[in-house]
Order: structure tokens, then sequence, then C-alpha cells
């Protein structure tokens, strides 16, 4: 029977670091109290503790729900249910928002769909200078979002709405930035791993995958100034499409960037000065 957290670890189905993180949320330790305290005795109200949180992660459950919190740019944000778990693939986003923006003073940004806020409050951290509004439909989300900008020290502006329908600023903005669902209502993928437990109106627009996309690139140039820039995150095999729909709605050089796995990932285009 196990007694000792290193019991634990032996016995445990989890991969070996899942199971000390989930042994350190548990008992509120670092890793390097966790290995030099294994061998200690275990309260038995921690032993039922943790063995509740391994059968969630078996049950399939993402590790950031279960933690509550995932790391992105540099910081720790606090994830829900309610939110999409911050990917890596979005620090590319973040990375083309904040170079749009790096010849400007005090600039204005609006980031539609910001779940748990990861892109606004990277840029508002990063370009403290910036005014920066995020944006998403579901309250629930924003509620997430706000939580970090003050845990994180960001001052946002947000407002609930439908993409451009809904609180905006007077005056027209320097960059706007999205990442919005963008998997297509067939893709299996939606019941499958961790997508299962996500929002599914972060991860799928319902449709073909493109029309929260076709909104958000075809409403920009009504609120952007000229000379504006938008960002947008979108899958694997879309960017040709999305590089279409900036062309057809004012943005004549559009042109995508690569994530880490080499695909294009952020397509991103100026309107004429
Ligand atoms: C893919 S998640 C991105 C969340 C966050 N920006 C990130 O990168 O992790 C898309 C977000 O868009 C929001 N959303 C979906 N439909 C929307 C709509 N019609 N108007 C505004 N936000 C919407 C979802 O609630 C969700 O938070």
């Amino acid at each position: 029977m196990a007694h000792t957290v290193r019991d634990f670890l032996a016995a445990s189905p989890l991969p070996r670091l899942e199971s000390q993180l989930l042994w350190r949320q548990v008992l509120g330790v670092s890793r390097a109290w966790l290995i030099a305290h294994d061998t200690d005795a275990l309260d038995p109200a921690h032993a039922a503790a943790y063995q509740a949180l391994e059968a969630r992660r078996q049950a399939g459950e993402p590790m950031a729900y279960i933690l509550g919190q995932r790391e992105f740019w540099g910081r720790d944000f606090q994830v829900t249910p309610d939110v999409l778990i911050p990917r890596p693939d979005t620090e590319v986003l973040v990375e083309c928002g904040l170079q749009a923006i790096a010849g400007l003073q005090a600039p204005r940004v609006l980031d539609l769909g910001t779940g748990s806020g990861i892109v606004a409050v990277s840029i508002a951290l990063d370009r403290p200078d910036a005014r920066v509004r995020a944006t998403d439909c579901s309250a629930e989300a924003l509620a997430v979002a706000e939580m970090n900008a003050r845990a994180l020290g960001a001052t946002l502006l947000f407002s609930l709405g439908n993409w451009y329908d809904t609180q905006l600023d007077s005056g027209r903005y320097d960059l706007i930035v999205s990442n919005p669902p963008y998997i297509d209502s067939q893709d299996t993928h939606l019941v499958q791993g961790d997508l299962r437990f996500e929002p599914q109106g972060a991860l799928t627009d319902g449709a073909d995958g493109l029309s929260a996309l076709r909104c958000i690139v075809q409403g920009a140039s009504d609120h952007l100034r000229p000379g504006g820039a938008l960002c947008v995150e979108h899958g694997w095999d879309q960017a040709a499409a999305v590089r279409g729909l900036f062309q057809s709605s004012g943005f004549p050089d559009a042109a995508s960037l690569r994530d880490l796995a080499d695909i294009e990932r952020v397509t991103w285009g100026r309107l004429p000065a």
C-alpha cells in the first residue's frame, strides 16, 4: 500500500511528471520540496485528494484544467473549463501583434475572442502604453480574462458581444488581433483528446471553420485606421483561404507566419496608409 509520495509515484499509471505536478498541487509545494520530502509519511486527506486528481487525469481531463493554470508568453494564466487552454502556437499571434505596433506610441488594440485573455494581457503587459480592449461572447470567459488581467497587473478594457457587435472605443484601432474558433464543425478531433473538455464555442464556428475568420477579416477595415494592422490565428490548412480573405477585404499584402511546427498559423496585413 502507498504511504509516501514516492510510493504513489511508483504505483501511478500517469507519466511521472504529471503525477509530480498533481502532488505539488495537492501539497502546495515546489518541485525541490517534493523531491526532498518524497519519503515523508502522508496525511490520509492528502492521499485522498491526490487520488481524486489522478482519477480525473486518467479520465482524460486536461492537466491545465486540473491544475487551473497554464504558462503562456512567460507568465502563468489561470484557466477554467470556460476557456480554451492556451496553446504555444498562439505566441506567434502575440509576436505578430507586438511587431505590428512596434513603432507606435500609445497604440490602440482590440482583441476579439479573448478567452482567458492571454493575447490581450500579454500585449498590454509588454506594451504598458497601449490601450487594449478585450472582447468575448462568453461572459464566463471574460470573467477569467478579467481575473488574469488583475492577477498579472494588466490594465484592459473588456466588452461582451458578438465580434464587432459590442462596446468598442471611439476612434479607430491601430491593431486588431484574434484567435477565433476555426475548427470545422465536422472535424472528428472535436470529440477526441483534450478538445472534448474545452468549450465547443471556443473551438468551432459551428460551420466550415472559416465563418468567424470571414466576419473578423471582412469587418476589420471599418474599425482600423489607415495603415492599421490585422493579425489572426487560423488552422493548419486555412492560410491560403485566409490570405484570400485579407486580399478581398482591403489588405493587399497579406502574409502568413509559421509556428514552431513550421505550419502557417497566423496571417496578417495592413490597410493601405
Ligand atoms: C479559440 S478561442 C481563443 C481564446 C484566446 N484568445 C486564446 O488564444 O487562447 C476563441 C474565443 O472566441 C470566443 N468567441 C466565439 N465566438 C465569438 C463571437 N461570435 N464573438 C466574440 N467572441 C467569440 C470564444 O468564446 C473563445 O473565447
